[in-house]
């Protein structure tokens, strides 16, 4: 059977997510939504009989479609998500799922009311190089974590805004946030320091803080520093290093795994696209019923976003925030 699926959002990562959808078995892109009709009916062009519409509405009126993928900047969530719902059609959504807590929590409690199938955006999760270090986390105690994500400012407008994007650690950061949950549990409290140093003298426009690091407690007892700046140029390192009783388990944002002891050293290449497999488990459990492939539902991407809409409470009150 072909699943039929619409595109919300027609930047980079909705046309990333749709060539993606278009080159797999028995799934026909046919519809894109985005802010203007032009906007979509040109993003929907290089995809056979799909069509272009300017109002969530108007496109599931007029398409009857199997899953949407929403990739909107995070100011941009709620009407489609609850659309969604109401018509029971399952979705994607791009992390992160919104910049505050209020219209995240509507959704999630919509969709939890619904049983709806949802899956987010968090593809560290699909790394190889994570399904190892969750396997030998599994004979291992994870004492501690350090996160990462030091790079530049995206060029797209919304990102530098605070009320565009939420900032880094909510917005992109927030990856290495999730990576922290999936392999050590949940987080109980979170004290968070940010910065301005140089981007808002540097930059029109700018609003978000470009250095900021986050020190988080665990349920498991473990400690966790995530530190993030979008200052450097170039870019340095994004990833996770889990300090455990026996050597340190260091993911990148490649994929990879290295697994350092005293006296070795072992290193996971990735093989596979994690967001093939997202996209495979999705549709899978849309074709199914079983959803046991999909890693990250809303539900579990509500948790993460809590953490990092906490962190940047902490850093505005300059007290611990207790989850
Ligand atoms: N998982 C990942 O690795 C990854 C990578 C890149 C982007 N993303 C996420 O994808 C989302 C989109 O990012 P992008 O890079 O495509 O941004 P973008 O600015 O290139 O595109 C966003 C699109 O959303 C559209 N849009 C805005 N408001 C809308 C609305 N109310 N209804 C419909 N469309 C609307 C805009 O017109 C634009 O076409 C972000 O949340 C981002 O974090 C995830």
């Amino acid at each position: 059977m072909t699943l039929r699926v619409g595109m919300v959002g027609t930047g980079w990562f909705g046309r990333m997510h749709a060539e993606k959808l278009s080159k797999m078995d028995d799934i026909h892109v046919s519809a894109f939504c985005g802010t203007s009709k032009e906007k979509a009916e040109a993003a929907a062009l290089p995809f056979n009989d799909a069509k272009g519409y300017d109002s969530i509405t108007e496109m599931l009126d007029d398409r009857k479609l199997d899953a949407v993928y929403i990739c909107v900047p995070p100011f941009a969530h709620g009407e489609t998500e609850l659309a969604l719902v109401e018509r029971g059609i399952p979705f994607l959504v791009e992390k992160p799922i919104g910049l505050d807590v209020e219209t995240p929590a509507a959704i999630a409690e919509a969709v939890e009311r619904s049983g709806l199938i949802t899956s987010a955006g968090y593809h560290f999760r699909y790394m190889e190089g994570t399904e190892r270090a969750r396997e030998l986390l599994k004979e291992r105690t994870a004492l501690m974590a350090l996160g990462y994500w030091m790079g530049s400012m995206p060029g797209v407008y919304w990102w530098r805004k605070i009320d565009g994007s939420g900032g880094q650690f909510v917005e992109q950061t927030t990856h290495i946030v999730d990576l922290l949950r999936y392999l050590m549990g949940e987080v109980t409290e979170v004290y968070a320091a940010y910065g301005n140093r140089i981007m808002a003298s540097k930059e029109e426009g700018v609003t978000v803080p470009d250095v900021g690091t986050v020190t988080l407690k665990l349920a498991s007892g473990a400690v966790a520093t995530i530190s993030n700046t979008c200052g450097i140029q170039g870019g340095d390192r994004a990833g996770l290093h889990i300090y455990t009783d026996q050597g340190v388990l260091e993911l990148g944002s490649d994929g990879g795994l290295k697994d350092l002891r005293s006296n070795t050293k072992t290193e996971y290449l990735s093989g596979n696209d994690p967001y093939q497999a997202e996209n495979e488990a999705f549709l899978h459990a849309i074709r199914t019923g079983d959803t046991s492939r999909i890693r990250s539902s809303y539900a579990d991407a509500w948790l993460t976003h809590k953490v990092t809409i906490a962190a940047n409470q902490s850093a505005e009150t300059g007290l611990p925030v207790k989850l």
